[in-house]
């Protein structure tokens, strides 16, 4: 894992767009996205998020940075944000682009193991762009049930697919909330709500 910081640099679709053609070059199914994504998507994840529901606020997989923007535009200064991004190149640029943030080298689906290095308090949310079907279930359902267990009962946990069915569906370990359909993202995209609590 490193953590780090850095000075800030403007965002640009240039960059953006060729850090994830190598990132769908070098590792596909980790990157799991030939681009960004959209603006419409990124402003219905970061609109799950209650800014005013103190503590920090977990990003994973946040690649160029999409929802890491419109997390800031709704409200969630950069120091309450915690980033946890796989890929080194997506890192450095995350790093320049959003001073304050802070950013994990790391994989995610050990998210309990790096919110607990990182020494912070209970997130008030965590916002997932990570290409979660790519994992088989269990994997799934073990991301979602520890990242769930990280914050109060009432914490969301937010993630988008591409599918039209949940990613994991609710058990008694959670609940479910959504789904939201984002048609105008390309491709089309879903967005889910868990919660801890029974299914309803
Ligand atoms: C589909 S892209 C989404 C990027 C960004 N959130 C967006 O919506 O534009 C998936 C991102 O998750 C990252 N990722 C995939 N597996 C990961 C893992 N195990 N740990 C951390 N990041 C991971 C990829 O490197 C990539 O940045």
């Amino acid at each position: 894992m490193a953590d780090r910081t850095g000075p800030k640099q403007p965002s640009s679709r240039g960059a953006n767009a060729g850090a994830f053609l190598r990132g769908m070059l070098s590792a596909p199914r980790t990157t799991g996205a030939i681009s960004p994504s959209g603006r419409r998507l990124a402003t219905v994840m970061a609109a799950q998020v209650d800014p005013s529901s103190p503590g920090p606020v977990v990003e994973l997989g946040p690649g160029t940075g999409a929802f890491t923007q419109a997390l800031i535009e709704r409200g969630i200064a950069p120091e309450r944000l915690l980033l946890i991004e796989f890929n080194s190149e997506f890192c450095d640029l995350l790093a320049n682009r959003y001073p304050g943030v802070r950013i994990v080298e790391g994989d995610a689906y050990d998210v309990a193991g790096l919110v607990g290095e990182a020494g912070i308090a209970a997130p008030s949310a965590i916002v997932s762009g990570l290409p979660l079907l790519n994992r088989p279930m269990e994997a799934r359902r073990a991301l979602i049930k520890s990242a769930l267990e990280l914050g109060s009962p009432g914490m969301p946990y937010i993630q988008f697919t591409y599918g039209f069915g949940p990613p994991v569906p609710a058990g008694n370990a959670y609940r479910l909330v959504g789904p939201k359909r984002v048609w105008l993202n390309v491709p089309p995209a879903t967005v889910w709500v868990y919660r801890r609590g029974e299914a309803r």
